[in-house]
């Protein structure tokens, strides 16, 4: 640790019993928790809808690549549900009520809900692709408008980041571009 690195160990426990009731926000943490938390609840809803489109698609797909296409999708669909519910546990942390209310998640998503033909697994991947990127891109703004006044939301970003990028890179490969 460096000479000028000081906590102020004192001032900061005289600040934290003042609002036990916040659990993990403290006076130190660098956002509004309720612009964070309307900001992860549009990721839910964003997860929830890329769930809706991979396991439709997955059960849908039909034709001589079925078998692999819709194996790519469940599992998929399997982490975007995941990364759903990692984005509401961290909305409850911060104090805020993850919303799931179905008539509202078409709308917040920045997703779209797709239905190609069943045998067009080539637009069905294309759709998942387009989405994968608009993640990748609107998570990538998350990341860098949470710097690092949440240093723990960023993580989370952070690493569903990651499996999105794989899940587009696996999208490229099975289409061949
Ligand atoms: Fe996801
Ligand atoms: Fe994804």
């Amino acid at each position: 640790m460096s000479d000028d690195f000081v906590i102020d160990v004192t001032r900061i426990r005289d600040q934290v019993r003042q609002k036990m009731d916040e659990g993990p926000v403290t006076g130190t943490y660098g956002h509004d928790p309720k612009r964070v938390i309307g900001v992860l609840n549009d990721v839910v809803a964003t997860e929830v809808v890329c769930w809706l489109r991979y396991t439709r698609h997955a059960i849908a797909a039909s034709g001589i690549d079925r078998a692999q296409v819709s194996a790519e999708f469940t599992e998929h669909a399997k982490e975007e549900l995941d990364h759903g519910l990692r984005a509401a546990e961290r909305i409850s942390q911060l104090g805020g009520d993850p919303d799931f209310d179905p008539a509202k998640l078409a709308q917040r998503s920045h997703t779209d809900y797709t239905t190609p033909p069943d045998d067009d697994l080539k637009q069905m991947l294309r759709d998942n692709l387009e989405a994968e990127r608009i993640v990748i891109a609107t998570y990538q703004e998350i990341i860098r408008w949470l710097g690092d006044g949440d240093p723990t939301t960023r993580r989370l970003m952070e690493s569903i980041l990651e499996e999105e990028e794989d899940h587009a890179d696996d999208l490229v490969d099975l289409l061949g571009i």
